[in-house]
């Protein structure tokens, strides 16, 4: 019998080999705080909130939790528009409640990763106040990019750039200058050729550090330092195909690495170093800097979440990713959901080969054009998830997912809270729908959310997929977690993944010690492979009768 089959009989041996860092392949549980769980009944969730649920995360068997932002905000933009980075918003605890949850998760041996959102502040921020009323050519403008208008006057925007939810990415301030903001306009882009604001950042990082974080996730990374010497060129020339790397005006710059190798220094200073995962939408090739050990150490790869349910796609991201993580000596993270995308479950049951903009036109249909195929949804979204699990690198894990749930696509216009909705002109719904406060039981106010009433309104159909409904079945998505994430600690082993025949239509590969997981993406039934089924994303394994059904997955021991 190998190491691997060793191990996976005695789950709690000590691994063979001197332990990896945490994080290479950590089992990372993505929460939104406003909207996990509300302990107090005002309709937000909340840090007390997380807290009481950490007996959840430790049966459903995760590694760390990323904290999306739970900073003092007037949520312009879901509390990616910071006012204070060091505090908590009075709406989701207090800074003791904050190292209460900290205690409470490192007590049950999971760590702590939270947000950090360094290209802007929001307009509520200190520094931009003062900015604001010290007037222009004061030092206190110079921590953002403000910039003179054109035109006599500075009537005119600097530029005719487009902010990434819709509109110009310049707002006036009445006094002919304008301050550039990429993304809604109450989020200032801070000036990152500014010490105090390199400084500034570096005091929030060992705040938190000191605080017991263990890691950061940060925020659009590939932003941050911009050009904005004259002339400033044209959208169009900025959106142009020919643009070499590095010299879009304020996209993946690669002066931003100066700024991550500051940042490294700072995590190095703690035992055992922090770590940072970055957000960073950029081509698959330019993915590896901002991964590179002695930068953030790892990258955010959306190669899978935005690849249809198909053999050959994930194959190739597979592939790919894997060959650039071994080049950068960092390894690969696999998604399929966060917060800012249409629920796995909802994509997949949609027609394959939809983009974001046909799945922006699908939710102003209010999710019935097309109609997508849930239970179908559901069970690619199982099968895709098994597959995630099984690879090398860190699974990032979005709250819900655990539960099946699929997008709430038909949220009335009145309730929506994205930026996007009103700043596209009522044309993209936005990102409220994979935000709605989660059901943790079948009965009661808000599904359990909590003792009152859940800022986003939560559907009839969440009492099916309450957690309380999900526990107590064994064929459960729910269940179906738990066992892909205990299966995946147990088998814990090295990075490597070797690639085996398969039919069309069928992924196999091969971990080190014996481990074989099989994906079938077609919908007919192939013949399972040799070996003992321990995992299997559809039916269980004794129902199996040698055959693997159509968009499944299984993870195989050799046989005994
Ligand atoms: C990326 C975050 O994931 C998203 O939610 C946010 O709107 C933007 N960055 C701006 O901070």
């Amino acid at each position: 019998m190998s190491d691997l089959l060793d191990h996976a009989t005695t789950p709690s041996s000590p691994p063979a080999t001197t332990p990896d860092p945490w994080w290479r392949q950590a089992v990372v549980y993505q929460v939104y705080p406003r909207s996990f769980a509300d302990s107090n009944g005002d309709g937000t969730g909340d840090l007390p909130g997380i807290t009481a649920r950490v007996p959840h995360l430790v049966s459903l068997g995760v590694d760390a939790v990323w904290l999306s932002p739970f900073y003092p905000s007037a949520l312009a933009d879901g509390g990616y528009d910071v006012d204070d980075h060091r505090d908590v918003d009075p709406a989701i605890g207090t800074l003791e409640q904050f190292d209460e949850m900290v205690a409470t998760l490192h007590a049950a041996g999971i760590k702590v990763v939270v947000d950090i959102v360094p290209n802007h502040s929001s307009n509520r921020h200190r520094w931009f106040r003062d900015a604001l009323a010290a007037g222009p050519g004061s030092p206190e403008r110079e921590r953002y990019v403000f910039a003179r208008g054109r035109g006599e006057h500075g009537e005119l925007p600097p530029s005719d750039w487009t902010a990434v939810f819709g509109g110009p990415a310049w707002e006036p301030v009445g006094d002919g200058e304008w301050y550039l903001h990429t993304f809604a306009p109450e989020q200032p882009d801070w000036n990152w050729d500014h010490p105090e604001v390199h400084e500034d950042f570096l005091t929030t990082l060992r705040f938190w550090a000191d605080r017991g974080v263990d890691g950061f996730r940060v925020d659009v990374a590939h932003a941050l330092v911009k050009d904005m010497s004259s002339p400033l060129p044209t959208a169009a020339e900025l959106a142009a195909d020919d643009l070499p790397d590095g010299a879009h005006r304020f996209w993946d710059r690669d002066e931003v690495h100066e700024v991550y190798r500051a940042w490294r220094a700072v995590f190095d200073e703690y035992d055992p170093p922090r770590t940072a995962v970055a957000e960073a939408w950029v081509a698959t090739h330019r993915r590896a800097r901002y991964a590179s050990p002695e930068g953030l150490g790892q990258a955010f790869n959306f190669d899978l979440l935005r690849s249809d349910f198909d053999a050959a796609s994930f194959r190739r991201v597979v592939e790919e990713n894997l060959r650039l993580a071994a080049e950068s000596g960092t390894s690969s993270t696999w998604v399929l959901s966060n917060h800012d995308v249409v629920r796995h479950v909802s994509r997949y049951g949609l027609p394959d080969g939809m983009d974001e903009a046909a799945r922006a036109r699908w939710l102003l249909s209010g999710g019935t054009d097309p109609a997508p195929d849930l239970e179908r949804g559901a069970r690619r979204a199982r099968a895709a998830t098994a597959f995630l699990l099984a690879l090398p690198g860190s699974a990032y894990l979005y709250q819900g997912e655990e539960l099946g749930l699929p997008e709430v696509a038909d949220l009335d216009a009145a309730v929506l809270q994205d930026p996007t909705w009103l700043r596209s002109g009522h044309v993209d719904k936005g990102r409220d729908g994979c935000r709605v406060p989660l059901p943790w039981t079948a009965e009661g106010p808000s599904h359990g959310f909590g003792p009152g009433p859940s800022h986003l309104p939560q559907p009839s159909w969440f009492a099916a997929h309450a957690a309380d409904v999900q526990d107590r079945d064994p064929r459960s998505t729910l269940s179906a977690y738990r066992e892909a994430l205990a299966w995946r600690r147990r088998l814990r082993t090295g990075e490597e993944l070797v690639f085996e025949d398969a039919p069309e239509g069928v992924v196999r590969f091969r971990r080190p010690g014996g481990w074989t997981c099989v994906t079938n993406f077609t919908t007919r039934a192939v013949p399972l492979p040799p070996g003992r089924v321990v995992l299997s994303s559809g039916a269980p394994a004794d129902e199996l009768g040698g055959e693997l059904p159509g968009e499944t997955t299984v993870w195989l021991l050799p046989a005994d």
